[in-house]
């Protein structure tokens, strides 16, 4: 049975070591972090995606999956060993790869057989695998050898698993064609198409699939400025230029725009790729500001809804970036409940899973409040925020809601619920655009 050691339990790396032992290979997943060790040692999963703590169980007790904070043990007699810790956004822009670096030097020193480093971490292009080859070739003991292969996710948090059981395609960037050739061939069972190119290549398909996917929420967004000055459905815009093969439906849902761990992330990075090899990105700084310029038109449409947001209650419902996940990694519901607070709003908020995370980014608030229930949320508030499109809030009471509500406004942003439903209702509905 292959070996594979994993370094990173995080959402990709998890999700990837999980999958891979489901696969049947033999993983061992490494983390710096013990107690994040002891946690999934006992099946504990540190976030929330569907499928996921089922398939570590079953892998684990299969004993096919295994964990530990010693890399020692990790990369024991491993013929792979996949790079899967984050790459944050650095003040500049770019993306911080320290923690690549520091997994890279800790393998060069640890490893004692010749090994494939898979960097499944997104990393630009233009130096970065180069440097961590030059890295391996300085410090591994001689005569082992160690061939870097660039194989980036395509992972949806809120559906990791499926994507990953499912992917469009497979991605491989190597220098060395049989190091590139072995890990495509571990995707084989999926049946896939498989990209086998250089590192560069891989690097900015990813970061190239993101920022286009990033672009189209932005593209749509534009439109539906326009569509509100010039009296037409952003929605029904959005159908009309899905049904053309070469636009395509997806990702043309306009309303607050994107947030978590990847999209402003990697914009943010090719956008810096851009500028330091002197060749800046008019439309990716145009994707940015087109994204920020949502959270503000949020809180902008409350103040005009209520006339004014000094002394108002906002009711918001969802924190996480997207539902289906805990994740509030540059969430836009943050920035909007920051942004009412901030101008004299009280909130009330809810989220089924991420209110725990919201409340270690956002800083306290004498008049911001995180309730058990959405009803809870609602009450006495002039006007609802549905920030997250979690499915459940569609399905709310909403009779009970109105009962329960000072006034009648709700400002649904993604599009989830049926405006005329809500007009019947009593409710004066408003979207970010028409
Ligand atoms: C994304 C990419 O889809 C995935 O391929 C990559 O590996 C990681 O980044 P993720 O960020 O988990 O995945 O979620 P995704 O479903 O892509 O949504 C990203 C953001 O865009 C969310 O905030 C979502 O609310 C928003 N979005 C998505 C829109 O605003 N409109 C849309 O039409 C689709």
């Amino acid at each position: 049975m292959k070996k594979i050691a994993l370094f990173g339990t995080g959402y990709v790396g998890l999700t990837t070591a999980a999958c891979l032992a489901e696969m049947g290979y033999s993983v061992v997943g490494y983390d710096v972090n013990e107690a994040k060790i002891d946690q999934l040692r006992q099946g504990q999963i540190p976030f929330s995606e569907p499928e996921l703590a089922p398939l570590v169980e079953r892998n684990i007790s299969a004993g096919r999956l295994a964990f530990t904070a010693d890399c020692g043990d990790a990369l024991n007699d491993a013929e792979m060993v996949f790079i899967c810790v984050g790459t944050p956004t650095s003040p500049s822009g770019a993306a911080d790869l320290s923690q690549v670096e520091a997994a890279v030097r800790l393998i060069a020193r640890s490893a004692t057989r010749s090994l494939i480093v898979v960097l499944k971490s997104t990393i630009p292009p233009g130096g970065s695998a180069e440097h961590f080859a030059e890295i391996l070739t300085g410090e591994l003991l001689p005569p082992l050898v160690a061939h870097i292969v660039v194989n980036p996710e395509f992972l949806r948090e809120g559906s990791a698993v499926h994507d990953f059981f499912f992917p469009d395609r497979v991605v491989v960037g190597a220098w060395d064609r049989p190091a590139g050739e072995q890990v495509a061939a571990l995707y084989s069972p999926l049946h896939c198409p498989v990209l086998l190119t250089d590192p560069a290549t891989a690097q900015l398909t990813k970061y190239a699939s993101n920022a286009f996917l990033a672009a189209k929420i932005s593209f749509i967004n534009e439109v539906g400025r326009i569509a509100e000055k010039v009296g037409a459905n952003v929605y029904a815009v959005a159908q009309g230029m899905g049904l053309d093969e070469r636009i395509g439906g997806d990702f043309l849902e306009a309303g607050l725009g994107y947030g978590g761990s990847c999209f402003p992330k990697d914009v943010k990075a090719l956008a810096a790729i851009a500028e330091r090899h002197g060749s800046p990105s008019a439309l990716l700084r145009a994707v940015m500001e087109v994204n920020a310029g949502q959270r503000r038109l949020a809180a902008e449409k409350l103040h005009d809804a209520l006339g004014g947001l000094g002394g108002k209650n906002v009711c918001v419902l969802g924190l996480a970036f997207k539902p289906d996940t805990d994740d509030v990694r540059e969430a836009p519901a943050l920035d909007v409940i920051s942004m009412l607070c901030d101008r004299g709003a009280t909130v009330r908020t809810y989220d089924p899973v991420a209110a725990s995370r919201a409340q270690e980014v956002l800083p306290p608030h004498s008049r911001l409040h995180y309730c058990e229930d959405a009803y809870e949320a609602a009450k006495g508030s002039d006007a609802v925020f549905i920030a997250t499109d979690w499915k459940q809030f569609r399905d709310l009471d909403w009779n009970r809601m109105g009962s329960l509500m000072k006034g009648k406004t709700i400002l649904d942003s993604r599009g989830l619920i049926s405006p005329l439903q809500m007009q019947e209702m009593g409710f004066r509905c408003l979207a970010l655009s028409s």
